[in-house]
């Protein structure tokens, strides 16, 4: 069972993104922005947040971090949202998940530019995506594509199952699938018979959000699998939606967690960050 780790990945992606930064210095005499909204002080926000900024730099990106603390005003937080898209040193503008309950998480989808939406979660991207029309892609979904692509594991016509229908993950990685010619079954949590579909995958990608729902008897023989949750256990350890002990011998290949899907998103933010700049100055 092959292992299918990030990290060779996550390191191509930075080699690429790197050339791209100093070809696109060289051609518009500046690098391209990257700008991170984080509002309150959730722990893992605030890791990811910083995480992003450091492999920002790391590549060459410009980075500003925008903080905001938890009693902050939406207004406060649209205001400096409107001023990043108006800056022309910025080119990909985040804003970190999960925003405040008390903030409207359906009129935060329209704050950022779509030009500069390097998640792609405007609805103007997400109807790009829909149509097959260029564009920003979202950074998770582009994450598993780019393995599959890194490890040679081919996608049209092959059988794909996407577990999850979230509109950061499940939602586009099937788009994303389609566009690539694979035939898309598409499960979810009223799924009835959940196995019988899973089973016929040549590709299966978990993202669900429950830890250990997929488990020996969801995975066909030799099949692809890629876990994208991300979870804690009782026991403190960190593991994913697959079962992938429970899994021995029945795959060809699995992405770990962690260490496969998780490393990827900012990778590809990075990348979405440089497209966005190219796309902007074109
Ligand atoms: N929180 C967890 N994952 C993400 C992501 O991909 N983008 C944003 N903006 N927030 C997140």
């Amino acid at each position: 069972m092959q292992q299918l780790l990030a990290k060779p990945v996550v390191e191509a992606v930075h080699l690429e993104v790197s050339d791209r930064v100093s070809r696109f210095k060289a051609k518009h005499g500046r690098a391209p922005g990257l700008a991170v909204v984080l509002v309150g002080d959730d722990p893992a926000s605030v890791i990811y947040t910083t995480k992003k900024g450091q492999a920002a730099v790391a590549v060459g990106i410009h980075h500003e971090t925008v903080e905001f603390s938890t009693q902050s005003s939406e207004s406060e937080v649209i205001a400096a949202v409107r001023k990043l898209n108006l800056n022309p040193k910025i080119d990909g503008i985040l804003v970190q998940r999960p925003i405040p309950k008390n903030f409207d998480a359906e009129a935060s989808l329209y704050w950022v530019d779509p030009a500069k939406d390097v998640d792609c979660f405007h609805p103007i991207n997400v109807g790009k995506l829909a149509a097959g029309l260029p564009g920003l892609r979202p950074c998770t979904p582009m994450g598993v594509m780019r393995i599959l692509k890194h490890y040679g594991i081919s996608v049209a016509g092959k059988t794909a199952c996407v577990v999850g229908r979230s509109n950061i993950v499940g939602k586009p990685m099937a788009a994303l699938l389609l566009e690539a010619n694979a035939t898309v079954l598409h499960c979810h949590s009223q799924t009835k018979d959940l196995m019988k579909l899973t089973r016929q995958a040549e590709i299966l990608v978990v993202a669900a959000g429950k830890p250990g729902l997929v488990t020996a008897d969801h995975v066909a023989k030799g099949a692809v699998v890629i876990d994208v949750g991300i979870h804690r256990n009782a026991a403190g350890k960190v593991c994913g939606d697959v079962d992938a002990a429970a899994l021995a011998g029945i795959p060809s290949a699995i992405t770990p967690v962690p260490g496969g899907v998780g490393p990827m998103t900012i990778a590809m933010l990075l990348a979405n960050t440089v497209t966005a700049a190219e796309m902007r100055e074109s």
